[in-house]
């Protein structure tokens, strides 16, 4: 493939998320060519896609478009699948696999359509090279995301193969983690740069906390990761990847101007989140405590407080949660004063319970739940804390 030439790119995100991936690209210099609630458009070559992969905190999926294309039925699919020149894009000896999403009344399994697409891709790689490319449902390699929308279609190469947020440093979960990259767009909605205290009590894993420092570091997230999909085109070039993985290193920060302090009630949330920190080489910026969050150390200074407590399934957990969300008010109000607190929560009436006056409701979801981080201002001095 040429990895130098440029192409639209689709790049897809968490519902919530779009506007802050649309922030990152622009501050990479990239044009947004088109947006929708989970996704934003781009041009750039397959070269380009290492820094994007690399460096797109809010972003899931990077899509370079390889062919779009009107089709109106299964037949015509199979004969346009195999004008492409798969055996120039698929590795020799290469294993493939085919992501979809099929609303088209011209047939009604979407399986269906990989399989025609698989099929067309796999008898023009024997007819050119004589050999079989394996297939299957694995994404550790070529992954090929194919749409098809009433008469309208797209074949894309994946280019991140798993999804970006698996950013392969939380090696330990803790109870309802918060995927890195929904953690990574909260920290960018606080406006959080490194230059002021963040206070994360009830850290579990420490997504917050990490996905803070990576971001204050201006250290690609997804540094960590070994495997990408752009590794399995042909013609990929490992070091000129690994040349520009290294630059971008390079570039990052060794230091943050202040403290960041993760907590939690429960001793095994704040190992998990120590040895995630370790892995992700920011365990020596966050200073960790276990502890109620109540008793959390608030360093003086205008800084940030952000928690994501449970929320509560079922009708008695709620109940159980009231108290916790009208503490977390007291602590904002009493241990906090210049701060900006921050409460990400699926369940807006346990958020009225903090009894302040939010300033901002940010809308994100978290998978299908639709949540909110709302903001709080805590005034020091004088000024009284708005109440409801
Ligand atoms: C929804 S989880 C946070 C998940 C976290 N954002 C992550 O990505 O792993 C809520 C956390 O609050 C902690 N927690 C519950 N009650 C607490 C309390 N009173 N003080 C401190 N932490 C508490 C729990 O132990 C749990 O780790």
């Amino acid at each position: 493939m040429k990895f130098d030439l440029k192409a639209p790119v689709q790049i897809s995100t968490f519902r919530g998320l779009a506007p802050y991936l649309e922030q990152e690209l622009a501050a990479l210099g990239f044009p947004i060519i088109a947006k929708t609630h989970t996704s934003v458009e781009t041009e750039a070559t397959l070269t380009q896609t290492f820094e994007l992969n690399l460096r797109l905190r809010t972003a899931l999926n990077i899509l370079f478009l390889l062919k779009q294309f009107r089709c109106k039925n299964p037949a015509q699919l199979s004969c346009i699948v195999a004008t492409l020149p798969w055996e120039n894009i698929i590795p020799a000896g290469g294993y493939f696999t085919i992501v979809n999403r099929v609303e088209t009344p011209s047939i009604d399994n979407s399986m269906f359509a990989s399989l025609k697409v698989k099929d067309a891709i796999v008898d023009r790689i024997m007819a050119k090279t004589g050999a079989r490319p394996d297939s299957g449902s694995e994404r550790g390699r070529t992954v090929l995301n194919f749409f098809w929308n009433k008469d309208d279609a797209w074949l894309y190469v994946n280019t991140s193969g798993e999804k970006l947020s698996d950013r392969n440093y939380r090696k330990n979960p803790h109870s309802a983690p918060l995927r890195e990259n929904l953690a990574s767009g909260i920290i960018m909605e606080t406006g959080y740069d490194g230059s002021q205290p963040l206070v994360c009590p009830m850290c579990g894993s420490g997504t917050l906390p990490i996905e803070a420092a990576l971001l204050a570091l201006k250290r690609p997230p997804a540094f960590l990761r070994m495997n990408f999909g752009f590794m399995h085109l042909s013609g990929f070039s490992l070091p000129e990847y690994e040349t520009r993985r290294q630059v971008l290193l390079k570039e990052a920060r060794k230091k943050i101007a202040a403290p960041i302090i993760a907590s939690d009630i429960d001793p095994n949330a704040v190992r998990a989140a120590q040895k995630n920190a370790m892995t992700a080489g920011v365990d020596h910026l966050i200073e960790f405590k276990t502890c109620d969050f109540a008793q959390t150390p608030v360093p003086p200074g205008n800084g940030i407080v952000v928690l994501n407590p449970e929320y509560g399934e079922r009708l008695g957990e709620q109940k159980e949660l009231e108290g916790t969300y009208k503490r977390i008010g007291d602590f904002f109000k009493q241990s906090c004063p210049g701060y900006t607190g921050y409460v990400f929560t699926g369940n807006l009436e346990l958020a009225k319970k903090v009894g302040l006056h939010p300033k901002s409701k940010t809308p994100f979801w978290n998978a299908k739940i639709e949540c909110r981080l709302f903001s709080y201002e805590l005034y020091s001095g004088s000024r009284d804390v708005a109440e409801k």
